[in-house]
This record gives C-alpha cells, structure tokens and sequence, in this order.
C-alpha cells in the first residue's frame, strides 16, 4: 500500500522525460479520437498506451480534437499518486477546463461564465461558491423527507410498471424522481405545478447533450456508419440555437419559482439574472447530470453483487432504522456497510471520470515510479477510473468490494477522489471540490435505506449508457417479506 500525500513532494525518484507522442498535427489528433471512441473504446485506449509507455504518465491527444477543440494535447495521469496534483491549486489553474481541450460557447449558459469554469483565483468563483454552499446548507433539514417522498412515489412505479412489464428501465424513472426532488429542493414547489411539470427533465437532457456530445457516441449506430457518429458529435460544435426556446423556458420557470434562492444571491453580490443562470447549471448540469448517473450506477453495482449484499444490507439497515426509529443524519452514520457500498461505486465508477488542470508554472510530478517535468501552460487530464482502480493502492481494484471501506479499510478513503478531491477532504469558497459532497453521499445512502427497506432483493441487466454511466434494466423486485 501506498502512503505519499503529495504528488509534487520532492522525492529521490529518476527524473524521467514524458513518453508519448502527439503524432502528426491535426492527423494525430484525429487517429487518437478514432481509437479513443471507436477502435479501442475509452478504457482500452489507456490501458494500451500505459502499457506501450511503460508509464502511468505520457502524453496523448484527448477527444474531441479539430475541429471542436483548437488543441487537443494533454499529459494524461493513470495512477493515484500522480492524480491528485489536479488538486493542488498553488501549482494548477481551473480556468474553462471543466470539459478538458473544449468548451460549449456562452450562450449556453445566459452569456456567463458559470462557477464550474471559474479559477478559484478569480473573486466571483469564491462568491458563487459561498453562495452555493449556504444554499446547500440552509436546506439540509429538507433532505431526507424531501428525497423519502421522491423516492416513495418513484419505488411505487418501478414496482407497478414491473408488475405489468416484467421488466423496468431504471433510469428514464430515476431521471424524472431526481428533477422533481432538485425542484422541490431549490424552489419550495412540485414541479407539476408549474407551466413546465416535470418535462424539465427532458429540456435539461437536450441542453446537455448538445454540450457533452463531443465526449460520446450515439451508441446506436452500426460499425459501418462510425464516420457518421464522428461527424455529427465530434467535428463541429452543437449551435445553441438548437436548444434556445427549451433553455428560455428551464429559465423562466426557474427564475419565477427559485424565489427565495435568487433573494438570497443579492447578499453575496450576485446580481438576480447571474444567479439563476448559474442556478440552471448547478440544477441540471451539476446536480441532475450528476445524480442521472450515480444512481442508475449504484443499483446496478448493488444489484450485480448479488443476494448476499442485498441480505446484508437488508440487515445493518432495518437493524439500526428500528433501533433509532427512523431514517435520520445520526442513523445513516450507524450503517457501516451502507456507507461504504456507495464510496465503493464512486471509487470503482466515478460518475466524473474525467478531470483538468492547467499547469501554473514549470513543476515535477511523480508517479509510483518516477518523476516527470511539466511545463507551465501545459494542459493536465486525469483518468479517474484508472486513478482510483490502481493496483497499487487497491486489493483487487476491478472487484466491487462491498465492505473495502469498513474499520481499516477507511483509511483507503484518501484514494477516493470522485468529488474533484480527496474524499478525506472538504469543500471551500477557495478550492475546487463539489460543493454538494455531503448531500451526494447522503442521498445515495437514503436511496439504498430506502430500497432495502421496501425491498429484500432485485435483479438488473446493465450497458454502457451514450456519454457517461449505465442504463439499467430491473428484471425482478422482490417487495419485503411480511412476516405473519
Ligand atoms: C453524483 C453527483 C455529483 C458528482 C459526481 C459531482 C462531481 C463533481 C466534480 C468532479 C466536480 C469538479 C469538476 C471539475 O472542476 O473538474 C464538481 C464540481 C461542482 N459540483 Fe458536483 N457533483 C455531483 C453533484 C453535485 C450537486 C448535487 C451539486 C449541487 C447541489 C454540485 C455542485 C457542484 C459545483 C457548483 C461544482 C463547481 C465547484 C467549483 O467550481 O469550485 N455537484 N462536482
């Protein structure tokens, strides 16, 4: 196991030269996104090179290259040391790197430059940070009966439509439970009852399509029609026009519900029409994007598992919710399993799986093996997924390990960077780390409380969703026993 903190410390390891190459300009970039989506496929396409390399660190073109993005070089990191220097922002910057070598045009979010592009150097990042943390922290007494009635009304159909179907696509369900909690969250009201309902759902899966397309496929096409896949999504940029009316309507219907919030962000000095833009981001871009992932990922990493998990699981959580007398902050923390099933889902997938940095000034790095000099301005891209399966930190990375993160295992958490930070770490005004950590993790073990409290046990069927996560299938749900 592996104990450096630091991966820019000063160490006795060989200084080594980068490896890799960019290939040719332009013709590289290309063959690189080619390999990258079609002919190798995203985790094939790092393990290859990381093995031609020799090296966890080398250099690469990152997708989606020309023409969408003008220059498509990074250094990539594979392993959990060298990871965490995308963290340390006295020698990166965050500036426009949320998506790596492109970024959708402005129109797309109201003309601003939302927080989740801004540099923690740059005063308007602390002010909407502060901003979203005290909103985050002035509704956490609405958390977890807000998220048990949304969960309520969404188990309820899973169950029915499997009665009737035999089957239940998990997440076109969980996508609209997950809009119609961040509604009632943020805007005090259902959003039925709004001119929109829950078709926000929808409307946010287009505007983010046309941001993320160039970080997917279709998925849908046959092999001989890849150059058309690659034509449409990673040539050129989506127009915002195409998306204009939906957003205009996310916008309205926000800025006439979210009334309490956008009071609030006149005491940081955010002006009203700053802040619901920022607001529809942190809505469908943070939190929706994000939960559409994570929880089609949890239940399908819990439901792969097997009978066993779910018995186990069955008895922490009705154990210590019929000893405390109910679902609250202090019984969740009595649910040792629980809890670390979830850090295990976001350290075997994290739901982000891709982060950047720029480098602020010439700075060594280091890996298990050696260390490497990157120049300032040089573009840094981390493979998390790798970063937090390496074999170095983790017994049996590839294995979901239900109870890795029980006694001992905890002091494994500082290898678990989903939130853009360690998970042994904090989010502030001043440093890049979600800010929703906490409420993340919380409602992914409310969902599984909740699950295992109606349910004993289910069956799923999962495959890669078009840009990020799994569609799940449930195949059976078997409600609890009544005991006579
Ligand atoms: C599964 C759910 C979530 C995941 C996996 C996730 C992950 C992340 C990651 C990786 C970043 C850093 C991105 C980067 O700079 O490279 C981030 C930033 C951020 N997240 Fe989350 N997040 C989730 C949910 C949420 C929720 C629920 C909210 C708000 C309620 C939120 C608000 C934000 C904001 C505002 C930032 C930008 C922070 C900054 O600029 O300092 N996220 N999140």
């Amino acid at each position: 196991m592996h104990s450096e903190s630091s991966s820019s410390e000063p160490s006795n390891l060989p200084l080594k030269q980068i490896p890799g190459s960019y290939g040719l300009p332009f013709f590289g970039a290309i063959r690189d996104r080619w390999d990258f989506f079609y002919n190798e496929g995203k985790d094939k396409f790092f393990d290859d090179r990381s093995r031609k390399y020799q090296s966890t660190v080398f250099r690469t073109n990152m997708a989606p290259g020309p023409f969408i993005a003008s220059d498509p070089r990074v250094v990539c990191l594979l392993d959990a040391v060298s990871f965490p220097i995308l963290f340390d922002l006295s020698k990166v910057k965050k500036h426009n790197v949320l998506l790596g070598t492109f970024r959708p045009s402005w129109s797309f979010t109201g003309g601003y430059r939302i927080c989740s592009y801004l540099d923690p150097s740059e005063p308007k990042h602390t002010s909407l940070k502060s901003f979203f943390l005290s909103i985050i922290a002035t509704r956490h007494n609405k958390f977890i009966p807000l998220f048990q009635d949304c969960l309520d009304e969404f188990f309820s159909k899973l169950q029915a439509q499997i009665q009737i179907q035999k089957q239940v696509d998990f997440n076109s369900l969980n996508d609209k439970m997950v809009y119609n909690f961040i509604f009632r969250l943020f805007c005090d009201k259902d959003p039925r009852e709004t001119n929109l309902g829950s078709d926000g759902a929808k409307l946010f899966d287009k505007w983010l399509f046309l941001q993320l397309a160039p970080l997917g496929t279709l998925g849908i096409l046959p092999k001989f029609l890849n150059f058309l896949d690659d034509l449409l999504l990673h040539v050129f940029p989506f127009p915002f026009l195409l998306v204009k009316s939906d957003y205009n309507k996310l916008y309205d219907s926000f800025y006439n519900s979210a009334v309490s919030i956008l009071d609030e962000a006149a005491s940081f000095g955010i002006k009203r029409d700053e802040a619901c833009h920022n607001l529809l981001f942190l809505v469908g871009f943070n939190t929706y994007a994000g939960l559409k992932v994570l929880f089609p990922s949890l239940i399908k990493w819990v439901g792969l598992a097997g009978e066993k998990l779910h018995q186990q699981l069955v008895d922490e959580i009705r154990t210590v919710v019929n000893a405390e007398g109910g679902v609250t902050f202090s019984s969740l923390e009595k649910m040792p399993l629980t809890k670390s099933v979830v850090y295990e889902t976001l350290r075997i997938e994290p739901s982000v799986p891709y982060q950047y940095a720029r480098a602020k000034e010439d700075m060594v790095i280091r890996s298990h093996d050696a260390a490497f000099e990157i120049k300032k301005g040089e573009l840094i891209f981390g493979y998390q997924p790798f970063a937090t399966k390496d074999p170095r930190v983790f017994e049996n990375p590839e294995e979901f390990v239900p109870n890795r993160f029980v006694g001992e295992g905890k002091k494994l958490l500082k290898y678990v960077y989903w939130s853009n930070g360690r998970e042994t770490e904090n989010p502030t005004p001043v440093n890049k780390q979600c800010p929703a950590k906490d409420l993340v993790l919380l409602l992914s073990r409310v969902l599984l409380v909740e699950f295992f409290l109606r349910f004993d046990t289910f069956r799923v069927e999962a495959k890669p969703a078009a840009i990020l996560g799994s569609s799940v299938t449930l195949k059976s749900l078997t409600p609890k026993a009544t005991t006579t």
